[in-house]
């Protein structure tokens, strides 16, 4: 897809995001705060929907793992340990003209940074850019009152250290057995020098990500299982198979504890890019933390009495990046004729989400405000919403509503008209088909949970 048209797919993205309340701007009135978002009504929604299916897929649909909610304060020593105070960072030239910095890997620089030819991408000027200097990408921050360098503390820049460090307290408490796993959803923050896309890079951002503890010798397999596993649950949210492919990190590629990583990319607007990565992480971290905190952290076989740190496989995914996958693969504009353009206007803009994940399964509608036809609405609206998240509406035109309701993925119309009165029949709209149902009142919940399904 040629840039302009990338760029403005994204812009309308943003923008629909704004007007339906998927995303906002972080503390949007002070000018907005660089690359945070907030997830408005119907996108904490669709995010909380995306994130329930990955924990019961992942927790309560496996006997073999287990779930935490680890703190984000850890002990300054794990990241230490864990590689990230030494090995977390991004390579960063400053411009001496206008002070902007930038990655020194960024293509919009021309030249070698630290030499005269090198040209500031902001200001244009030649040979201000200093060399690279390595700049950590952890956020700091103090513990108790003093602000000194004995009280730092870091916001974790990534949930799966939580795991490593707990992973004795879960497999002792749980009874597990190797191989095994243990699954966390939360906050991490990394702060990126160059976020941006909305939210494909934020400075803070939510992880799901699983550790699968397993013999050594054995992860090359699990590796491949896990593989499989998590693209499977990937094309089960609906996303289009041409959109998806596999990237194998090269040498240069592989973050400081991988042996081997896989990433699964989309194709967003802006190109083919990464939101989940599955990675053979060896025994690096567990070897690691058991050497800097002193405290045995291997695994006794009960079978055969062997002793020996866990290899580690590990699928860790975007919950933000995931809903972007699903909101750019969902938007459509579309063409409509008939009874629907008339209502409505001949073009609409609809989420196509798959309907278990949509924030709103339904919306009610009295067709008109009167006849009666409120009464009944309210009436199967507080029914509904006993079962589904539902939205009510009766502002404007019916088929102002519907596109309102196309913008937001609400699979389901229910429309509420004179003949409902009489029978106690409504229509049923299908917002990718528009095809209308007649449906009794009585058989609504059994017919949006079937709909609903999957
Ligand atoms: N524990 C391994 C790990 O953190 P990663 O490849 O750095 O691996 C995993 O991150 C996933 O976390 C990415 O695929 C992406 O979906 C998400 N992620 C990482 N940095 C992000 C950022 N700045 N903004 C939004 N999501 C991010």
């Amino acid at each position: 897809m040629p840039p302009a048209t990338a760029d403005k797919t994204m812009e309308k993205l943003v923008s629909l995001a704004k007007r339906r309340g998927f995303v906002f701007q972080s503390s949007e009135i002070y000018g907005g705060l660089g690359s945070v978002w907030d997830y408005g009504p119907l996108g904490v929604e669709l995010k909380k929907n995306i994130k329930e299916r990955w924990w019961r897929s992942m927790v309560h649909e496996r006997h073999d793992i287990e779930g935490l909610d680890a703190a984000i304060l850890m002990h300054p020593k794990v990241w230490e340990a864990s590689g990230h105070v030494s090995g977390f960072t991004d390579p960063l030239v400053d411009c001496k003209q206008c002070k902007n910095r930038f990655r020194a890997d960024d293509p919009k620089i021309k030249g070698t940074p630290g030499q005269p030819d090198a040209q500031c991408p902001v200001c244009g000027s030649k040979g201000t850019l200093t060399a690279p200097r390595q700049f950590n990408l952890m956020f700091k921050t103090f513990m108790g009152p003093v602000e000194e360098q004995a009280s730092v503390v870091y916001l974790r820049p990534e949930t799966a250290q939580g795991i490593y460090v707990n992973y004795l307290n879960v497999q002792q408490s749980s009874r597990q057995k190797i191989p095994f796993g243990i699954a966390q959803i939360g906050k991490a923050f990394r702060n990126e020098i160059t976020p941006g896309n909305f939210i494909f890079r934020t400075r803070e951002f939510e992880q799901m990500e699983m550790q699968f503890f397993v013999k050594p010798g054995t992860e090359t397999e699990w590796f491949e299982t896990w593989r499989t596993e998590r693209m499977n649950w990937v094309k089960a949210l609906g996303i289009r198979e041409e959109k998806l492919r596999w990237h194998q990190h090269g040498p240069d590629e592989l973050a400081h504890y991988a042996k081997d990583a896989y990433d699964i990319q989309y194709e967003f607007p802006f190109g083919w890019q990464e939101f989940e990565g599955i990675h053979n992480r060896t025994d690096f971290d567990l070897t690691n933390h058991q050497q800097h905190a002193g405290k045995k952290l291997e695994y006794l076989d009960p079978k055969t009495n062997e002793k020996f740190i866990p290899y580690v496989v590990e699928t860790s995914a975007g919950a933000d990046r995931t809903t972007l996958v699903v909101l750019c693969d969902a938007y459509k504009e579309e063409e409509v004729g008939g009874e629907e353009a008339a209502e409505g206007g001949d073009t609409r803009v609809v989420l196509k989400l798959k309907p278990s994940l949509a924030p709103l399964k339904a919306a009610v509608f009295p067709l008109v405000n009167k006849d009666g036809m409120p009464e009944v609405a309210h009436k199967i609206h507080d029914d509904l919403r006993r079962h589904f998240n539902v939205f009510y509406d009766d502002g404007g035109s019916i088929g102002r509503r519907y596109r309102r309701q196309d913008e937001a993925g609400t699979p389901y119309g229910i429309t509420i008209d004179g003949q409902s009165t009489q029978d106690q029949t409504v229509t049923v709209r299908d917002r990718d088909t528009l095809k209308q149902d007649r449906v009794a009142t009585a058989q609504l919940v059994a017919y949006l949970t079937q709909k609903l399904a999957g």
